[in-house]
């Protein structure tokens, strides 16, 4: 077990020593995985809404989870229909503001994504920042670009569960890759 620990430490110091990006990230991945109860392959649903792609943050966004050490599972850009937007947003029908989020949300493409990694719902939603720009730290995606809630740049799944239906409702199981 202590030979174990130490070869992973040395692979991972290796990692860091002129191994490409892609070595680095599998390394990581490698020592996650002998490590017990850690479920690196947790998924999480995130979505640059219509403000996101209008202001060419797609890249600015997609770099970011790439460079935390998550793994790409599914990349599509849609026109969602209102339908589909209701059931993803159901949980706020009742809200003052559930129809400009209706209007905002179909008033351009969006760019759907399913990244995974350890703790990926979590972690998600510490990279995109608060809800509210006022409250979202320097740093996340919407503390760095910003203003006001109602054109928050990106959507990212709350909890594990959510994580899992969204995951059904925006993808078929064929546009999902496992590698
Ligand atoms: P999201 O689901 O989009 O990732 O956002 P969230 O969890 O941080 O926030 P949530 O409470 O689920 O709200 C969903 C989206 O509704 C819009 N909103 N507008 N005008 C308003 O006061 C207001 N409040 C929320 C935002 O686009 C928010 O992301
Ligand atoms: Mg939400």
């Amino acid at each position: 077990k202590n030979k174990e620990k130490i070869t992973t430490k040395l692979t991972m110091i290796s990692a860091t020593r002129g191994f490409s990006r892609w070595k680095v990230l599998e390394y990581q991945i490698r020592a996650l995985a002998t490590m017990p109860n850690m479920n690196y392959k947790e998924r999480t649903y995130i979505m640059i809404k219509p403000d996101g792609v209008q202001r060419k943050l797609i890249g600015n966004v997609i770099t970011r989870f790439e460079n935390r050490g998550f793994r790409l599972s599914a990349l599509k850009m849609m026109r969602p229909d209102k339908s589909l937007l209701e059931t993803h947003y159901k949980e706020l029908k009742d809200l003052p503001f559930f129809p400009h989020l209706m209007d905002y949300m179909q008033s351009g493409p969006v760019v759907c994504m399913i990244w995974e990694g350890y703790e990926a719902v979590k972690i998600g939603r510490l990279m995109l920042g608060a809800t509210k720009p006022i409250d979202s730290m320097p740093g996340t995606v919407r503390g760095d670009f910003g203003q006001v809630s109602g054109r928050n740049i990106v959507h990212g799944s709350d909890a594990l569960g959510s994580a899992e239906r969204e995951i059904a409702l925006w993808f078929k199981p064929e546009e999902i890759l496992e590698w």
